[in-house]
């Protein structure tokens, strides 16, 4: 089944999502649908909060950055690929230089923007067995996974953005909160 994504503006994007446990009422098959809307959508992540659910889950397979970013090492590319899950995660230690990177989101389609984040991560995660892991993780794989676990404190990458570049893109948001879009998977909007 695939979930349709809620839009900016929605109030459930805003919720500071809660830890699951393993008994999760359809937790293998939600974690299943969120794979699936997510390539449906062409998206390198997806977390639960995204699709109305207010748990610390979220997805990820960023193997169109192993296809599309040139100047990777074959082990970076390899990195990215496959599919990960990450449930009750927390993002213990962020570390090393800030970069710019253009990021974007389901939820604010046709919106590309440069975020500036830190370069490394240690984090704290269970997979979906329940399976306990602690990894060091650095470069476009840490950008994604930082980009997903703010979705899960109800933070959007458009709240990095200066004050400037935000009262630039006002517009656009209420548009995309009014379902005034362009947007070729399934959403739900706000103020439609
Ligand atoms: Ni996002």
């Amino acid at each position: 089944m695939k979930f349709p994504i809620l839009a900016y503006g929605h109030p459930d994007l805003r919720k500071v999502a809660k830890d699951i446990t393993p008994d999760y009422p359809g937790l293998q098959q939600l974690i299943d649908d969120m794979f699936e809307s997510m390539y449906e959508s062409n998206g390198v992540g997806l977390a639960a909060p995204q699709i109305g659910k207010s748990i610390r889950l979220f997805v990820i397979d960023a193997e169109p950055f192993a296809e599309y970013e040139d100047n990777l090492t074959a082990e970076e590319k390899e990195k990215l690929k496959g599919k990960k899950v990450f449930i009750n995660a927390k993002i213990l230690e962020e570390s090393g230089k800030e970069w710019s990177f253009t990021e974007g989101c389901l939820s604010i389609p046709g919106i590309n923007e440069d975020v500036e984040r830190q370069d490394k991560i240690k984090i704290e995660y269970l997979d979906r067995d329940f399976n306990k892991h602690v990894e060091d993780i650095d470069g476009i794989l840490a950008r994604v996974i930082q980009h997903e676990y703010d979705h899960l404190d109800g933070i959007l990458f458009t709240d990095h953005l200066s004050s400037f570049k935000k009262r630039l893109l006002k517009r656009k948001l209420e548009n995309i909160s009014k379902g005034k879009v362009k947007v070729d998977y399934r959403m739900k909007f706000p103020k439609k």
